[in-house]
């Protein structure tokens, strides 16, 4: 589904985008940013595992989470199978935000630094009550 060609555009962009800032500042950026990954969900996890492994996650999540959309609304299907075979409940506040459920110190520490505002907190709202 996801072909290697893909894949490797993806660490290409990304990688270009995350050292524009510091090269652009002559090397002054701040240090690229650690997203957290302490919350009470993963914690609980018995493996520290994403839907997919991390460096697909890092790479690829944003078309990743355009294939969910679709997914869900168009086809009307909202079980997604993972590459072990693992069904993963297609959602962006239930699924992804559950177990990273400290956005601003997770997706927004990445997306700041990177310079992207996702207009999907325009709609989407944050699980424990506050807008996205
Ligand atoms: C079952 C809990 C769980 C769910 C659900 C989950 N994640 Fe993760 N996520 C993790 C864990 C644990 C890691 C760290 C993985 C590692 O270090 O190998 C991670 C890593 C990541 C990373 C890489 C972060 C880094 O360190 O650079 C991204 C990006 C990410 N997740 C996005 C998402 C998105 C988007 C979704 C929904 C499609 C999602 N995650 C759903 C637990 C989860
Ligand atoms: C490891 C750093 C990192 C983490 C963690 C991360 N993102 Fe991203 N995200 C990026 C980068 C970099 C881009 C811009 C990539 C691009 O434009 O191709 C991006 C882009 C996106 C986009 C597309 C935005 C657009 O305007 O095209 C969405 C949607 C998105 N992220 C959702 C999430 C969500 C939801 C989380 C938290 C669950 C998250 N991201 C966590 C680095 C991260
Ligand atoms: C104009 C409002 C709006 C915007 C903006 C928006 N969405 Fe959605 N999204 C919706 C609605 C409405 C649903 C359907 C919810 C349902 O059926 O439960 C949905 C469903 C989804 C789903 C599948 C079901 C679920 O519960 O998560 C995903 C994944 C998703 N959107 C991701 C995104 C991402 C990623 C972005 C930003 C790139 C985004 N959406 C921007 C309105 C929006």
């Amino acid at each position: 589904m996801y072909d290697r060609g893909k894949v490797i555009a993806g660490l290409v962009i990304f990688s270009i985008i995350f050292l524009f800032p510091f090269l652009y500042n002559h090397g002054s950026a701040s240090p690229q940013p650690k997203p957290s990954l302490d919350t009470p969900a993963i914690k609980a996890l018995s493996q520290k595992k994403c839907v997919e492994d991390k460096q697909f996650m890092i790479t690829t999540h944003m078309q990743f989470l355009n294939d969910w959309r679709d997914q869900a609304l168009r086809d009307g299907n909202r079980w997604y199978v993972n590459k072990e075979g693992k069904k993963v409940w297609i959602s962006l506040q239930n699924t992804c935000l559950k177990c990273h459920s400290n956005k601003k110190e997770f997706c927004d520490k990445c997306h700041n630094y990177a310079a992207v505002d996702p207009y999907c907190w325009d709609c989407h709202y944050d699980p424990n009550g506050s807008k996205l």
